[in-house]
């Protein structure tokens, strides 16, 4: 009886694992986010509906927040300043693939489709739903639209060419390393445990850094953010800087939604900083049960695509 009780649980967990391995990064980040108690002393706020009034799914239980939490507990163990500084010199080799921007995002979304095709949304979807909503407010700032469209790509490092690596580097929120952690990242308790939360040189308010240093001086936890960014900047895009630090940072939730780490900052961050917010509804809430025709919209994101990238790129 505990036996099958027990394989029963197992394929419960497997069955979820692959639900959240399929969700897209947003869905992933609210699926955190409402997993913490709204009253926790992370204080997530969550807002009760997205950006087309419709309520979001609800989706408490205890196992899916033992996933997460265990997601975030990963992350910030493993996360250190030696692990992100090895791990961002191996993949700024960018030789891994060589693939267009479209066929990157048809890399994604085969792999996720592959993981599980029914249990939510292909990535090209979220890709152009977000996309195509930040095209509809902002429809003169065409870098937008692209920057909505890539922003997610550097989710490729779930696939097998790049190295299959495991949930906590590459999706979650992101922070700074080299310096002290910031008490208002979620989960914050698991620090504890990375061995550079006790090491002298990186756990004071600045650690290596200095004030006003600048984000890009600064190591980022690694995820599928700076990767992309990697990517973009590596292959000569002609993307404006608000579009990289939207890329890069979109995901750094203490800065652009609690307002940490301000003092790592410089008057281009502060400036760029409006971008990853205006970016942010779109990416989190832009979610919609239309789905958008792919082949419609298509010539219009290659035209984009064309303007600000070279036909190859190497990643
Ligand atoms: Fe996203
Ligand atoms: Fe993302």
């Amino acid at each position: 009886m505990i036996a099958v009780e027990s394989q029963a649980v197992g394929t419960a967990l497997i069955i979820v694992s692959f639900f959240l391995l399929s969700m897209n990064v947003d869905n992933f980040y609210f699926i955190i986010k409402n997993a913490i108690p709204k009253d926790a002393s992370d204080g997530f706020t969550v807002p009760d509906s997205n950006a087309f009034g419709q309520s979001f799914r609800d989706y408490e239980g205890s196992v899916r927040l033992s996933i997460v939490e265990n997601t975030y507990r990963l992350n910030h163990i493993n996360q250190t300043y030696d692990f992100v500084k090895r791990t961002r010199e191996e993949y700024a080799k960018l030789n891994k693939a060589e693939m267009s921007i479209w066929e990157a995002i048809e890399l994604l979304n085969s792999f996720v489709d592959e993981s599980d095709p029914d249990l939510d949304e292909p990535q090209i979807q979220h890709l152009l739903q977000s996309a195509e909503a930040i095209r509809k407010d902002y429809p003169n700032e065409d870098w937008l639209h692209l920057t909505a469209l890539i922003h997610d790509l550097g989710k490729v490092l779930f696939h097998s060419k790049f190295g299959s690596l495991p949930q906590w580097a590459v999706v979650g929120d992101t922070q700074p390393v080299g310096c002290a952690f910031d008490e208002s990242i979620v989960y914050h308790k698991y620090f504890k445990e990375n061995p550079d939360y006790n090491n002298p040189a990186y756990n004071t308010k600045l650690g290596i850094y200095s004030e006003g240093c600048g984000l890009e001086n600064v190591l980022m936890s690694w995820g599928h953010d700076d990767y992309m960014y990697m990517v973009a900047k590596g292959n000569g895009t002609t993307l404006p800087s608000a579009a990289l630090f939207t890329i890069r940072y979109h995901s750094f939730y203490p800065m652009h939604n609690k307002g940490a780490y301000q003092y790592l900052m410089n008057d281009e961050d502060r400036e760029n900083l409006k971008w990853v917010q205006t970016f942010n509804k779109y990416d989190l809430y832009s979610k919609s049960i239309v789905r958008v025709d792919v082949e419609k919209v298509k010539p219009y994101y290659e035209s984009l695509i064309k303007k600000y990238f070279p036909e190859k790129l190497k990643w």
